[in-house]
């Protein structure tokens, strides 16, 4: 990704010989910089036409109003991009994913002047320059080989460029792993990818089947036993803070395709499934953005990886299995089965790392999307001020999380006839991603933070989110992010 980036200081020459696409800003006063008058006087008092025209009135910030072919420069087309003078960081940010979604695969030089804050306009434009096109044989690569930023104060602007790349290396890995059909995103490849990661100095353990028979993780390896493909719980543990710091634990569910199992999902839709490890996904991008921009904090991240398919050897409703905690659990319906993996990696979290906090990212209910829609993830929690620390970095990364709610009345939902819990609740479609909630909080500690995101709504965007294409949209790893560089990284 840094590699396409280059940061320059401001050069009008370049500008005007520039041969590919050029954009620059227009503040919404019609005042016009240093870059916009140099681009007026070369194309005639094109600028001029612009500001003075009826239309320019009612434009927004972050609209773009493309000159093709400007006379007197090189340049196929000059997107203007307007903006206030003193513009909000998410404008910023959505404004310079709107320049690069007009990009195509075309190179840019993006001729910034003095824009205040260009680096959140650079990170929105960075995120966006995204495309999974690997399994295609005839498409363009869709994106630039290079992007020019050019400002007065290229220094200022290159100091940001480090962990800006770590960002965007973060949300990109999460998206690539979530856009991959599961016949090439198996377990073992998943594991695989991941083990990369020690390369930039993650601890990164795989943890087999047979392990985790021995550990008793009756939940977790019921959900992958009607499949080829071997369960595994992988560990990536970065260790940037003091040695006496507790970790951050981050689970992940990792159902690398979810058919359902025996409760077989219908056949419409179904292939969108391969999005059902978007937990694990976030969870190992949040992991690599860490160590990339070498946090100080001590982050643990537990990936469940297991694929639900329905075989002879696979998990039947009706069937008890007993979870590492020791609870046993009757299986009322395979598809429920998200929750089983998640209830072993939680349990094994808090006993092996002791913790200070956990958090756990899902695709884990449909329900959460007729409840949210695609604009905002579920956060449930049993601690006020954590929930609120969460939504606050939520907010400033202009990422949607909204509360839901947890208590004993939801919890009656899960009880079970003949185990000790049901990963259904006994009031139907009632409340199902609260009742999945619930079911999660059994395996949850007396004392331990906690905080479970369900995010089936937000993972994947079929018409494109603010900051990436159609497919996977990486949401979370800016929240986690800041959420560990707001609560583990001052002082
Ligand atoms: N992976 C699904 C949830 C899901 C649905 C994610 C749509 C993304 C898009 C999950 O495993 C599931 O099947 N949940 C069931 C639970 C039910 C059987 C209690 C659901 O939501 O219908
Ligand atoms: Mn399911
Ligand atoms: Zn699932």
């Amino acid at each position: 990704m840094s590699d396409i980036f280059e940061i320059i200081a401001t050069d009008l020459g370049r500008l005007k010989n520039y041969p590919d696409r050029v954009c620059a800003i227009l503040f919404r006063d019609g005042k016009l910089d240093a870059i916009a008058r140099y681009v007026n006087r070369l194309t005639g008092g094109a600028i001029d036409r612009i500001i003075t025209s009826e239309c320019f009135e009612n434009r927004k910030s972050g609209d773009i109003i493309t000159i093709p072919f400007p006379p007197g420069m090189a340049a196929q087309a000059v997107d203007l991009v307007i903006l206030e003078r003193n513009e909000k960081t998410k404008t910023l940010r959505k404004s310079g994913a709107g320049v690069a979604e007009k990009f195509g695969s075309q190179n840019t030089l993006i001729a910034m002047g003095t824009l205040k804050d260009a680096a959140e306009f650079m990170l929105g434009c960075a995120l966006r320059v995204y495309t999974f096109k690997k399994h295609s044989t005839k498409a363009l690569s869709g994106v630039p080989t290079k992007i020019t930023f050019m400002h007065r104060r290229a220094e200022v602007l290159r100091s940001h460029l480090p962990s800006i790349t770590a960002l965007v290396s973060g949300v990109h890995f999460t998206r690539d792993l979530v856009n991959e059909p599961a016949n090439v995103l198996s377990t073992s490849e998943f594991a695989d990818r991941l083990k990369k990661l020690q390369s930039i100095g993650i601890d990164v353990n795989v943890i087999e089947e047979d392990q985790m028979t021995t550990l008793g993780m009756g939940a977790l390896l019921c959900v992958g036993q009607g499949s080829n493909s071997p369960a595994k719980m992988v560990i990536m543990h970065w260790k940037g803070g003091r040695e006496e710091e507790l970790p951050l634990a981050l689970v992940g569910k990792g159902v690398v395709f979810d058919t359902g199992g025996i409760s077989l999902k219908t056949a419409t839709g179904m292939s969108e499934m391969i999005i059902d490890m978007g937990g694990a996904g976030v969870v190992a991008g949040t992991m690599k953005a860490l160590a990339l921009r070498k946090s100080k904090a001590n982050v643990v991240g537990l990936l469940g990886l297991v694929e639900n398919m329905p075989s002879g050897s696979a998990v039947r409703p009706g069937d008890i299995v007993t979870s590492m905690k020791g609870d046993t659990i009757e299986v009322l319906n395979t598809d429920a089965e998200g929750r089983l993996v998640l209830s072993d990696l939680l349990w094994y979290a808090q006993e092996r790392f002791n913790p200070s906090a956990v958090i756990d990212l899902a695709t884990l209910t449909g329900a959460i999307i007729v409840a949210l829609g695609t604009e905002n993830a579920g956060l449930f929690s049993n601690d006020d001020a954590f929930a609120a620390a969460i939504a606050n970095a939520a907010k400033d990364e202009a990422e949607g999380v909204w509360r839901m709610p947890l208590s004993d009345e939801y919890d009656k939902l899960i009880q079970s006839n003949s185990a000790d819990i049901a990963n259904m609740g006994n009031a139907g479609r009632n409340a199902s991603s609260i009742v999945a909630a619930q079911f999660l909080q059994r395996f949850i500690k007396k004392g331990t933070r906690w905080a479970h995101l369900d995010i089936a709504g937000v993972t994947y965007s079929k018409k494109g989110g603010e900051y990436s294409p159609p497919g996977a949209t990486g949401w979370g790893v800016l929240t986690l992010n800041r959420l560990v560089s707001d609560m583990m990284e001052n002082g």
